[in-house]
C-alpha cells in the first residue's frame, strides 16, 4: 500500500521521482508529493488525486535538486486531502520524510509532541514520525533514527531528506518493503522493485530495522544499534519492458495475455529432464494454505490438488483469520503461505503464527526478496514476472499450476501418485500454454455479453468442489474491477438461502471441470433457470452436448486432464471481468478503494 521513491545524484530529481512514482501508482493512488532538496532547503509539492495532477503542479512550478523524495498514497490515517499527501515535515520544514505502513501508537505519540510544542497540519500518522524524528535530531540523522526505531511501533518504511545533511538520503524500514537500485554515480530508493527498473536491476533489499545511508557513489548499510552490515547486492531478472504496459490497453489485458508464458516459464522452471527440482521438503502428513484474497483462492484450488494427488490432507485459511485463531499443532504438519506480492501483513503475521507454532513453513510467491520470501526456509517462486494490474490474474494461475506441481511431487514421493499419471499431467501441463493462447484468441463473445449485460444489478458464479473456489475467484475477479455486486457459491448450497436473490434475467454462471460432479451442478443451474435465471454453464468441449441441454448459454474451453482445467476455465472469466469493467468505463488497473499489495492488517 503506497509507493516509495527516492533519488540521489547527479541528475535532476523531480522527473526521475514522477516517473517513478508513475510506475508504483498501483500501490495506492488516491494522492501523491514529492519533496527536493536544493541549495540547503527542501521544497515540496503534493496535492490530493493522483500523480497525472501532481505532474501539472509540478509543470506548472517545477522544483530543482539532485535529491529528492517521493509518495503515492493510499489513505490509512485522514482522507486523501492535499494536507494529508506526504512528503510530511516538521513545522520548520528542515525535514521531510515519505511513509509507507502504520505507526499504531501514533496517538500517544503525537500527544507527548503536541505538549513539546509541535503543531500538526495533517491528520496523519506520518506527520507524527516527522515531528518526532525532527525532534530526536541533535545534527546526526542516523541516531535519530535509532532513536525512533525504538519509539514507534508498527510498521513503516521511511525515507528522510534533512536540510543539514543536503548529500545524503536516509531510509529505514519495519515490516514494509524498502529496495535501494545501485546505479553509477547514483542511487535509487522504491518501495517496489519496478520503480527502479528504467535505472538499474542490480538492488539491495533491506531487512527490518535496518537503517540505510544513500549517497551518490555509495550505500551504507547500519543496523538499529548503529552496527555497519554488508550490503547483499542481487540481480533481478525482471526487465523494464515487463513492467510496462507494451501496447495493450490495460496492464490486466496485458498480464490476461501473458499467462501462456508464465504458465510455460513456471513448468520450466520446476520440473527439468530428470524430473522435480526440489518443492516441498520431506513428506508433509498434513499442509495447510494462508493466504489472502485472489491468493486464497489458488491455496483452496492447492488443497484439492494435495488431497486428490498427493492423498495428504491439506486445508485452505485466510490469513487475516488464521492469524487470530486457537491453532493445534500437528506433527509433520507444513504451512505454505501464498502470497503474490510476498508484502501481505495478514499472510505474514499469519506465517509467524505458524512459526511460534513450531510448524515448518514455505512460501509460494512471485516476488523474489520480498519479506515472505526470505521469512522462510524453504520458498517457491511463480514466474509469472512483475503483475502490475491491481486484479491478480497470472499471478494466480502460476499459483494454482505451482500448487498443482507440488501436489505432483509430493504424490509421487509418498507413492501417492503413480510415475504414469504424473506424466500424463506433465505432459498436459506442456500442452497448456498453446490451450491457453487459442482461449486467449477469441473475446469477441465475451465482450458482447458485457455490452448486453452493462447494467446488471447481481451475478452468480456457481462450482462444486474444486469448482467452487474457481467461481469464488471469478466473481473476485469481476467485483474488484467493475463494482457489479456478484454471489460465488458452492453450487449445492445455493438453495439454502441465496436462491431467493434470483428474479428475472439473473445471470448465473455454473463453471463444470469434473466429470463426476457435472450433472449435480447442472441440476442446481437448473433450479435457477426455473426461477428465472439466464443460465450460462463454462465447461471443456467434451462437456458441450450435455451442458447445452441444461443452460441457456456455453461457453468452451478445449479439452484437457480434467486437474488442468482450472487453468483454462479461470481465463475466459478473467476475460469477462475485464470486458464489464471497460464496457462500464471503469478505471481497470487502479479499482476505486484497493492498493495492489496491502501490507496493513
Ligand atoms: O500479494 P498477495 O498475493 O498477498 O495479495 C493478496 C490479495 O490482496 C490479492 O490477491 C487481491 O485479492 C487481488 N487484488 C485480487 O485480484
Amino acid at each position: 500500500m503506497c509507493g516509495i521513491v527516492g533519488y540521489i545524484g547527479s541528475q535532476q530529481a523531480q522527473p526521475i521521482l514522477l516517473d517513478g512514482l508513475k510506475r508504483l501508482e498501483y500501490r495506492g493512488y488516491d494522492s501523491a508529493g514529492i519533496a527536493v532538496l536544493d541549495g540547503g532547503a527542501i521544497s515540496v509539492r503534493k496535492c490530493a488525486g493522483r500523480i497525472d495532477k501532481l505532474r501539472q503542479m509540478t509543470d506548472a512550478s517545477p522544483l530543482r535538486g539532485t535529491i529528492g523524495i517521493g509518495h503515492t498514497r493510499w489513505a490509512t490515517h485522514g482522507e486523501p486531502t492535499d494536507l494529508n499527501a506526504h512528503p510530511h515535515t516538521d513545522v520548520k520544514g528542515d525535514i521531510a520524510i515519505v511513509h509507507n505502513g502504520i505507526i499504531e501508537n501514533h496517538a500517544a505519540l503525537r500527544r507527548h509532541l503536541e505538549k513539546q510544542g509541535c503543531v500538526f497540519v495533517s491528520q496523519t500518522d506520518t506527520e507524527v514520525a516527522a515531528h518526532l524524528i525532527h525532534t530526536l535530531y541533535k545534527g546526526d540523522m542516523m541516531k535519530a533514527l535509532q532513536e525512533a526505531i525504538r519509539m514507534l511501533s508498527g510498521s513503516y518504511a521511511l525515507a528522510v531528506l534533512c536540510e543539514n545533511e543536503p548529500d545524503v538520503l536516509y531510509c529505514v524500514r519495519l515490516g514494509s518493503p524498502l529496495v535501494v537500485g545501485v546505479g553509477q554515480g547514483e542511487m535509487f530508493l522504491a518501495s517496489d522493485i519496478p520503480a527502479i527498473l528504467p535505472h538499474t536491476r542490480d538492488v539491495v533489499i533491506l531487512e527490518d530495522r535496518e537503517i540505510a545511508v544513500l549517497r551518490r557513489d555509495s550505500v551504507d548499510i547500519f543496523d538499529d544499534l548503529g552496527n555497519r552490515k554488508t550490503p547483499a547486492a542481487l540481480h533481478v531478472s525482471w526487465d523494464a519492458a515487463a513492467a510496462e504496459k507494451g501496447g495493450y490497453a490495460h496492464f490486466m489485458l496485458k498480464e490476461i495475455f501473458e499467462q501462456p508464458d508464465a504458465v510455460a516459464n513456471t513448468l520450466t522452471a520446476y520440473v527439468g529432464v530428470d524430473g522435480f527440482k526440489e518443492m516441498l521438503p520431506g513428506l508433509p502428513s498434513r499442509v495447510d494454505f494462508i493466504a489472502c484474497g485472489t491468493a486464497y483462492h489458488s491455496g483452496m484450488a492447492g488443497a484439492y490438488y494435495f488431497a486428490e494427488l498427493a492423498q495428504t490432507e491439506a486445508a485452505a485459511h485466510i490469513a487475516s483469520e488464521y492469524r487470530y485463531k486457537t491453532l493445534f499443532p500437528h506433527p509433520g504438519q507444513e504451512v505454505v503461505a501464498i502470497s503474490q506480492s510476498g508484502e501481505t501483513a495478514d499472510t505474514l503475521a499469519a506465517l509467524r503464527k505458524a512459526q511460534e507454532m513450531g510448524a515448518d513453513t514455505a512460501a509460494l510467491t512471485n516476488t523474489l526478496g520480498s519479506t515472505l520470501e526470505r521469512t522462510v526456509g524453504k520458498s517457491l517462486l511463480t514466474y509469472a514476472g512483475p503483475e502490475i494490474a491491481v486484479a491478480s490474474t497470472k499471478a494466480y494461475i502460476t499459483q494454482v499450476e505451482t500448487l498443482l506441481l507440488m501436489a505432483v511431487d509430493l504424490g509421487l514421493r509418498k507413492g501417492a501418485l503413480s510415475q504414469e499419471r504424473a506424466d500424463e499431467l506433465l505432459n498436459g501441463l506442456s500442452a497448456l500454454p498453446e490451450k491457453m493462447s487459442r482461449v486467449l484468441e477469441n473475446q469477441t463473445y465475451l465482450q458482447q455479453y458485457c455490452d448486453r449485460h452493462l447494467h446488471e444489478k447481481l451475478m452468480f458464479f456457481i462450482g462444486r468442489g474444486m469448482d467452487a473456489s474457481l467461481a469464488m475467484e471469478a466473481a473476485l475477479k469481476l467485483k474488484e474491477i467493475s463494482y457489479l455486486p456478484c454471489e460465488a457459491y458452492a453450487a449445492g448450497e445455493l438453495k439454502h438461502g441465496a436462491i431467493a436473490l434470483i428474479s428475472e434475467g439473473t445471470p448465473v454462471i455454473a463453471l463444470c471441470t469434473r466429470e463426476n460432479l457435472l450433472e449435480k451442478t447442472l441440476s442446481n443451474l437448473r433450479e435457477t433457470k426455473a426461477r428465472g435465471a439466464e443460465t450460462i454453464c463454462v465447461c471443456p468441449e467434451r462437456f458441450a452436448q450435455q451442458a447445452r441441454r441444461e443452460a441457456d448459454i456455453v461457453w468452451t474451453v478445449p479439452d484437457t486432464d480434467e486437474m488442468l482445467l482450472p487453468l483454462l476455465v479461470m481465463l475466459p472469466m478473467q476475460l469477462l471481468a475485464y470486458h464489464m469493467a471497460v464496457a462500464q468505463g471503469r478505471d481497470v488497473d487502479k479499482p476505486r478503494n484497493l492498493a495492489k499489495s496491502v501490507t496493513v492488517e
